[in-house]
């Protein structure tokens, strides 16, 4: 995977993902990430990038011409148009099913905006998809990449030291992980559960898969329609209910 950020902020998203997994991907060759600095590509003498919004209003936009050259010179070294992925609040929102599709692709562009955003004609030119990391807004998209960025490398294989881990992870199978323990046994009065210590593999596993659905019943119930459960599970999911129902009665 090669992901190549159009930014006006390079060294944001450079420093960001050059430490940690992310960082050390990058150094086995799993990937590949290069910031691209929209201001390197702008035609104006004092290297402005921006300027006043046509029809008046507060901030400044960012010119078209600069976040499409910026472009158009990638497309070239690359000898390929690269999906262009704009991150802005009014996109739909990441979640795992897009990052799991995203980490297909061979090169990725991430275009981050700033100011009050960017001249739309650039975005009709050049943009695939529009994509946003919560109903909340922040002072540009380079945090937005750098998240996305982390969750789809760490599906990419090698990248995480047990291939597997990737796979058992919340929102695998629409259920949020289970809870996890390590040594010591006690901490401050607190034991790990008595099942964990058994080394009863079965038991265990269905003493986790039953955390993981009483979990996502409390925390998630939205992401239970997706979830794939068997009969047996789907009776212990009805307990939960009644056993909240009998709490209320308390
Ligand atoms: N830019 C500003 N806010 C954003 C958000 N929530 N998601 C993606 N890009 C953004």
């Amino acid at each position: 995977m090669n992901y190549h950020i159009l930014t006006l902020f390079p060294d944001m998203v450079a420093d960001g993902l050059n430490t940690s997994i992310i960082g050390r991907a990058a150094d086995k060759g799993l990937l590949s990430i290069e910031a691209i600095n929209i201001r390197d590509y702008t035609k104006e003498k004092h290297g402005h990038v921006d300027d006043a919004p046509y029809g008046g209003g507060a901030g400044m936009v960012m010119q078209a011409l600069p976040v499409c050259e910026a472009y158009e010179a990638l497309c070239k070294r690359l000898g390929k148009r690269p999906k262009v992925l704009y991150m802005t609040p009014q996109g739909r929102v990441f979640n795992q099913t897009i990052a799991r599709e995203l980490a297909g692709e061979e090169d990725l562009v991430f275009l981050c905006g700033h100011y009050e955003g960017i001249d739309e004609r650039a975005l009709e030119m050049i943009v695939s998809d529009c994509l946003s990391i919560g109903d909340y807004v922040l002072t540009g998209g380079e945090l937005p990449a750098m998240v996305m960025i982390d969750c789809i490398s760490r599906l990419i294989p090698g990248v995480l030291s047990n291939d597997s881990s990737a796979e058992i992870e919340s929102f695998h199978d629409n259920l949020l992980e289970y809870p996890q323990y390590t040594r010591p046994e006690i901490y401050e009065g607190r034991r790990v559960p008595e099942v964990l210590l058994s080394g009863h593999h079965k038991r265990i596993e269905q003493w986790r898969r039953e955390q993981s659905i009483r979990r996502t019943w409390e925390r998630r119930p939205d992401l239970l329609d997706g979830a794939n459960l068997t009969e047996k599970e789907m009776i212990f999911l009805k307990s939960l209910g009644s056993e909240a129902k009998k709490d209320l009665q308390i």
